[in-house]
């Protein structure tokens, strides 16, 4: 099994997420995230939203559906789909860009022709039943939803268009001042061809997008500062280590907005945990871009043997604001004259995708052959589990009562008195509890417990739960700290 396969393993059995719908045979491309992976997901989220709410960014929420007007304004009608084809044999049907990548050539075709050209000249096969693909069609990737009148409903493909949509009542909200950073999370709808690696193609997935509005007549108001040093993938295939800031005054990435925002997602990346040595940011080829970007970053992740998107960091220029002002017919300018459309960088998070990384980054095997769940106390479902030694001589009912007393200082505690202590440990392992408490006999004489970390497998004893009583703060005084 790859690593990957081993995660997700895991994942599915212990609770992080399953396929949907499995009763019914289920449904490619769609998952539910099980109770595990719903905190994790919503660890990841505050984390992201704090992170922006540090540097002024102003929260949204706007509708998943939308009406097709929105979508023939910002281009997605007409050229948000993937060249796709279909095989006469067994009528599978694939995305021509990921063909032809399986057999190293590394191009998106301009058009249908081009596309049946390539499958044919390179003799490209049905990975299923391994006859000649011969045709190739544009396949739009939005979904469309009926609704009960005229109106042409569709599944957002991107949350980005409710706030550009409403751009002036965001400007208003903010005092008319620029440059205004939006963010939104929510979920977003891709008819994905060929839905596949569990959460990370899906066609229902989970978002995180913002929206830096840019006064383009003055000085950029964002300039990179840290020190960051990470691997830069540019679209002219140099690949260096470099500090961000000293990348951008090489001109290697084009504006200090885009590097101030690459450093951002970066300590994001880190803070949840995902492993530094397995990132890089890759600039994108002139003919990948999506169609509203003349330049993207994505920071990606190196997953088993594949570098795998995680997040895009792209320069939308004036191309959605301008575009709304012309299809609406509403004015979206500012400025004296009113002449002044501003420009959107915009880092998309895909959380789903992110979530697959900080899961890859800790997982790794005890000499034993026990699998960890390395995760990050600020990101790990649950920080504790009380465990009483035994199920006799009232040791549960301790433990039962500690738990209900700390689980009034900390919410992600959990109780669990199945099997042996040592199953246990090793469950509260998988999922990636760092702290776990055993209330055992000398509890009962002399109200003290055990304290076991889950990394290095420590244990410290003769913890007092008077100690534990006092308000701990166990996200920010990890507990080994204080009793060592
Ligand atoms: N808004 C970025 C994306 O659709 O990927």
């Amino acid at each position: 099994m790859s690593n990957f396969d081993e995660i997700v393993e895991i994942c599915k059995r212990r609770g992080f997420f399953w396929p949907s719908f499995q009763i019914y045979g289920g449904s490619a491309g769609l998952y539910d995230y099980a109770p595990l992976g719903t905190i994790l997901k919503e660890n990841v989220y505050k984390i992201w939203m704090e992170e922006y709410l540090k540097i002024g960014a102003i929260p949204y929420d706007s509708p998943s559906i939308t009406p097709e007007a929105v979508f023939r304004a910002s281009g997605h009608l007409q050229r948000f789909a993937d060249l796709a084809t279909t095989c006469e044999q067994c009528k599978s049907s694939f995305k021509v860009e990921s063909l032809l990548s399986n057999q190293g050539i590394n191009l998106v075709p301009l058009n249908e022709d081009q596309a049946a050209s390539l499958l044919l000249d390179n003799k490209i096969r049905c990975p299923k039943c391994g006859s000649f693909l011969k045709n190739a069609y544009n396949f739009n990737l939005m979904f469309q939803i009926s609704s009960n009148g005229n109106e042409k409903l569709y599944l957002r493909p991107e949350t980005a268009q409710g706030i550009f949509v409403n751009f002036k009542l965001l400007l208003t909200y903010n005092r008319g001042k620029l440059p205004m950073i939006v963010i939104q999370r929510g979920k977003g709808f891709r008819n994905e061809i060929s839905p596949r690696q569990a959460i990370i193609r899906q066609r229902e997935f989970n978002m995180a997008e913002v929206e830096v509005f840019i006064d383009p007549s003055n000085k950029s108001p964002f300039y990179p500062d840290k020190g960051e040093v990470i691997t830069l993938l540019s679209n002219n295939g140099r690949e260096q280590k470099k500090d961000i800031e000293k990348a951008f005054e090489e001109g290697i990435i084009g504006t200090p907005e885009h590097a101030y925002f690459m450093e951002v997602t970066l300590r994001i990346a880190l803070r949840i945990g995902i492993d530094r040595n397995r990132l890089r940011f890759r600039q994108h080829r002139k003919d990948e871009l999506a169609h509203y970007s003349s330049d993207c970053w994505d920071l990606e992740f190196l997953l088993d043997e594949d570098w795998v998107e995680i997040v895009g960091i792209s320069d939308r220029g004036q191309f959605d604001v301008k575009n709304h002002q012309n299809s609406s017919g509403q004015n979206m300018s500012l400025g004296e004259n009113g002449d002044i459309i501003p420009k959107v960088l915009e880092p998309a998070y895909g959380i789903d995708r992110m979530i697959m990384a900080i899961l890859s980054s800790s997982y790794n095997k005890r000499e034993s052959g026990y699998k960890v769940l390395s995760l990050k106390e600020e990101i790990s479902p649950y920080v504790l589990a009380i465990l009483p030694l035994q199920k006799k001589d009232g040791l549960t009912e301790r433990a039962q009562e500690l738990f209900n007393a700390l689980r009034q200082i900390e919410s992600r505690i959990l109780f669990d008195d199945s099997g042996s202590i040592g199953r246990r440990y090793s469950r509260q392992d998988e999922i990636g509890t760092p702290y776990c408490i055993t209330v055992d006999y000398d509890t009962l004489s002399r109200n003290v417990v055990t304290i076991r970390e889950r990394d290095s497998q420590r244990q410290i004893k003769e913890v007092p739960i008077e100690s534990l009583m006092e308000g701990f703060d166990f996200l920010n005084n990890p507990i080994l700290q204080k009793f060592e």
